[in-house]
């Protein structure tokens, strides 16, 4: 498909502007010599501003595709453009640093780093953006305001509850002002009272900030509330509310990766690296790893 029809964009001023944009996006892990096709095929836009669920079922590849939009992995077939930058061209650094600048994650078990103040855990991807140490605190105490936690910057993740946890994770994704958000089942951890306030948060920051916002869920309330919705099933979008009908179609199997990707009981590490490559490791505490994430448990 090409871009969306661009459709009143919700909150974004720039609409109908393509953010993201795979085109028969496929990846197939190796595991233990065997081929797990995860997504085969995948064709989709996400444009500026834009306010997207992605449903389905479990294992149907959701947080596969939000890695790959995210540039914490890469495809083994199709094409990735992440802000006008086909990521197939890119070294490791340099995919590292336009995550960094366009991106920004929200997990459902918040990855925090757990003796570091609130404060510093926002500021921390702007410390891989070079910015010095005085506007960094300036801008971290700022985002955190803006999700309503001045009030507990010195706080560690421990002295926090999950809903505050999550609203630090979400100022850590923002102050870097990236043009989308992807956050993967945010309220997934949280109670239903402290999860509809986390989604408030999020449909807030979207409609104020203009930042895209897809989001996994696996609550049909949550999805019916995002302005566009995607369905997932074994590997490839089934229905996508905004789309032609030829989005979607199984396309041609992915073969063998290069190897840069999350071997058995790796996932996209928990590196806190160049681009706050925050993902979520099987296994893994949280790591500081200060290099790009890609293929490597973070630590
Ligand atoms: N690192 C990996 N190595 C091998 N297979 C994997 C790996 N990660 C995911 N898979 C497989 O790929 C498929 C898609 O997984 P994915 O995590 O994207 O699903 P999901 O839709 O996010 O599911 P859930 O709703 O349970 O989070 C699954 O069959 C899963 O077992
Ligand atoms: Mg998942």
């Amino acid at each position: 498909m090409s871009r969306g029809p661009g459709p009143a964009v919700r909150g974004g001023p720039a609409g109908g502007v393509p953010a993201i944009e795979a085109v028969d996006v496929s990846r197939t892990y190796q595991l233990d010599g065997v081929s797990v096709p995860a997504l085969r095929g995948v064709t989709l836009t996400v444009s500026a501003g834009d306010y997207v669920a992605l449903i389905g079922p479990s294992g149907s590849g959701k947080s596969t595709l939000m890695h790959l939009l995210g540039g914490l992995d890469r495809p083994t077939a199709g094409r990735l453009v992440i802000d006008g930058r086909a990521v197939g061209g890119l070294s490791a650094p340099e995919l590292a640093r336009l995550r960094n600048q366009t991106i920004g994650f929200v997990f459902q078990a918040f990855h925090l780093l757990p003796r570091t103040s609130a404060v510093e855990n926002v500021a921390l991807p702007l410390v891989y953006r070079g910015v010095g140490a005085r506007e960094r605190r300036e801008r971290a105490v700022a985002m955190l305001e803006r999700v309503g936690l001045g009030h507990r910057l010195e706080h560690r993740p421990n002295q926090l509850s999950g809903g505050e946890q999550q609203r630090v994770a979400i100022a850590r994704a923002l102050v870097t002002d990236p043009t989308v958000l992807l956050a993967d089942e945010p309220t997934g951890n949280l109670d239903s009272t402290t999860g509809a306030a986390v989604l408030e948060l999020l449909e807030r920051l979207n409609a104020e900030s203009g930042v895209a916002l897809v989001m996994v869920t696996h609550d049909a309330e949550v999805a019916a509330r995002a302005r566009r919705r995607i369905a997932m099933r074994d590997g490839v979008i089934v229905a996508d509310s905004d789309a032609d009908p030829a989005t979607g179609g199984p396309g041609p199997g992915g073969g063998p990766g290069p190897g840069g990707g999350p071997g058995p009981g790796g996932g996209p590490g928990l590196g806190v690296g160049p681009g706050l490559g925050v993902g979520p490791g099987p296994g893994g505490g949280p790591g500081l790893g200060g290099g790009p994430v890609e293929g490597g448990g973070g630590s």
